[in-house]
């Protein structure tokens, strides 16, 4: 699998994804220790093609200006809804279904709001699924906060994410499991907020 999974900050996970063929990558939720996933790329002489952002909040997103500013070229990614909160504007945005190439590797785009209004889910070559804050190991992001909403969520997991294949890996924006990553058809088997039938039983998960 194309994808390196980071540890930054107290609980969070940062990405690369990158083409071994053609060299390129792409930097997801760099919110803290850009510097980790720098050195990945220098290491193996990637070049940084896209900083995505599952969504805007801070610590998914605090250190984009900073790589924006060691990878000019770099194209920063979002979708609409979330990218206008961003302290730094997106050159691309996108949306449900949207799709981009990191080199060989195909990316598509789903629009998962719940967490944030504009909260993205990305599809990584058919094989891994990167879930931001929209799907945990185990639980699903709050619905809470500024731009939460409960519906959205539970349609988010129940509409969108439930309807993907099981083999998908699922690499989620915090670490907050005893595992890193899990299958879907496992998260589909075993995580409360995905087993939910009901809006009505999904709002009483604690
Ligand atoms: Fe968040």
């Amino acid at each position: 699998m194309a994808i390196e999974q980071i540890k930054i900050g107290y609980d969070n996970f940062c990405y690369v994804i990158y083409c071994p063929i053609h060299k390129k990558a792409a930097i997801v939720d760099p919110g803290f220790d850009a510097i980790k996933s720098l050195r990945f790329i220098s290491a193996n002489d990637f070049i940084l093609e896209y900083i995505i952002l599952t969504h805007y909040h801070n610590d998914h997103s605090a250190e984009t200006k900073y790589l924006k500013k060691v990878a000019p070229s770099s194209k920063i990614v979002a979708s609409k809804e979330d990218g206008k909160k961003l302290p730094i504007k997106p050159e691309i945005f996108v949306c449900d279904k949207s799709q981009l190439k990191v080199g060989n590797i195909l990316l598509s785009f789903l629009l998962t709001p719940g967490h944030t209004p504009g909260g993205i889910c990305i599809i990584v070559d058919e094989k891994a699924i990167l879930t931001g804050d929209t799907l945990f190991i185990g639980d699903c992001g709050r619905t809470d906060l500024l731009g939460g909403n409960l519906a959205q969520m539970y349609a988010s997991l129940h509409e969108k994410i439930m309807a993907l294949p099981d083999e998908l890996v699922v690499y989620p924006g915090h670490n907050y499991d005893k595992k890193p990553f899990d299958s879907l058809g496992n998260q589909k088997r075993t995580n409360k907020t995905l087993k939910a039938k009901t809006l009505k039983e999904f709002s009483t998960i604690p």
